[in-house]
Order: structure tokens, then sequence, then C-alpha cells
């Protein structure tokens, strides 16, 4: 578990259900996400339990805990692959950023990766700018890569790198 000023992340529970869900339901938060908001509790609670099956030698991801909710999660979901979704009611207050300020040492510390890597919508600009704040580089681009629902979606990749993330991150 990491507290940080006002967030506590830590490890999903299948407590976390209705929470989440109103965050994987929402159309806004699921905009450039890689699938259509979920319309079933059940499509949240697969994910709670992929997450809460997730093995420690692949993954470190955390619940974002707000105010005693569970308001979105943040971490590394996949080896070497960084992820992060926050309720809009929560959007445009730096929540984001304190999150993986916190998330993105911790991820460095336990897996032996040499990067982290983002693959974002390029429409994404909450996104593209969070991660530009916290020192990912763009490293490409590609056409096609994913098709939600009936549309085809890009990709930027973006790359955090082991040795310069502790001069990007803030103190
Ligand atoms: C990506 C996402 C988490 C970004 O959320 P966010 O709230 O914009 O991000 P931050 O935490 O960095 O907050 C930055 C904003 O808070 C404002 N802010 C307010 N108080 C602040 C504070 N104390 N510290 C920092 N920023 C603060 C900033 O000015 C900035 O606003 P601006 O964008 O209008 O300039 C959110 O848009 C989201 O959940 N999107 C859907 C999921 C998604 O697409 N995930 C990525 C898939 S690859």
């Amino acid at each position: 578990m990491i507290t940080t000023e006002r967030l506590v992340l830590r490890r999903a529970r299948m407590s976390d259900l209705e929470d989440l869900h109103r965050v994987f339901s929402n159309p806004a938060a699921m905009r450039y996400w890689d699938s259509l908001p979920y319309k079933e509790t059940e499509q949240t609670q697969r994910l709670l339990e992929s997450m809460v099956a997730a093995s420690p030698e692949e993954s470190d991801d955390f619940v974002i805990e707000h105010e005693g909710h569970a308001i979105g999660k943040a971490g590394c979901w996949r080896l070497g692959e960084i992820g992060f979704i926050l309720h809009p009611d929560h959007w445009g207050k730096g929540l984001a950023r304190e999150a993986l300020c916190a998330a993105i040492p911790h991820v460095f510390e336990c897996l032996p990766i040499d990067r982290l890597e983002a693959d974002v919508d390029p429409r994404n600009d909450a996104s593209l700018k969070l991660l530009s704040r916290l020192g990912f580089r763009e490293v490409g681009r590609a056409a096609r890569t994913i098709l939600v629902g009936d549309e085809w979606c890009d990709s930027v990749y973006l790359e955090l790198s082991r040795a310069s993330w502790k001069e990007a991150l803030p103190d």
C-alpha cells in the first residue's frame, strides 16, 4: 500500500466491484480505452478477478482510493506496460499525476524492467499531457492498431526509461 497526500494506492479487492464498475461503465472514462464502456457488472468483475490474480513478477497495479472509495486504477498492469484511468468526477485535480508519481517509482523498484511503455490513442490529449509531464517520450506511431466497437483506433507509443525516471519525476 502507498499513501500520498490525497490518495491510497493498494491492491484490488473484489469489494471494489461497485466503485470500479462506475469507472469502467463511464463513456467519458472509456472513450479511448481498448474496449467499449462495460455494460455488464460481470465485465468489471472479470477485470477485477484478473487484477486480484495478477502475478507480482509481471505486474504492479493499484486501485486508486480517494476518501474511502475506489476512483480508478494506475500502474503496471502487464510487464512493462503502464495503464491508468480515473472516474471523470476526479479529473482536473492532479490526482492521476499524484497516483502515477507514487506508482512509477514502485514499479521500477519491484519489476526487472528497463522501461515503461504506454500505448495511447493520439486523440487522448489528457493522457498524452499527463505522460509527457511525467517524462514519457514518444517513440513511434501506428495506424489502425485496435478495433473498438466498429471504430479503428491508432496508437502513439511512449516510453519512460529506468535511467531517466528519477530525473523526470518531481520530488
Ligand atoms: C488520463 C486521465 C487519468 C488524466 O486525468 P487528469 O485529471 O487530466 O490528469 P492529472 O492528474 O494530470 O491532472 C491534470 C489537470 O489537473 C489540474 N490540476 C488541478 N489541481 C492540480 C494539482 N494540485 N496538481 C496538478 N494538477 C492539478 C491541472 O491544471 C490539469 O488540468 P488541465 O488538463 O486542464 O491543464 C483521465 O483523463 C482519464 O482517466 N482518462 C480516461 C482513461 C484513459 O484514457 N487512460 C489512458 C489509456 S492509455
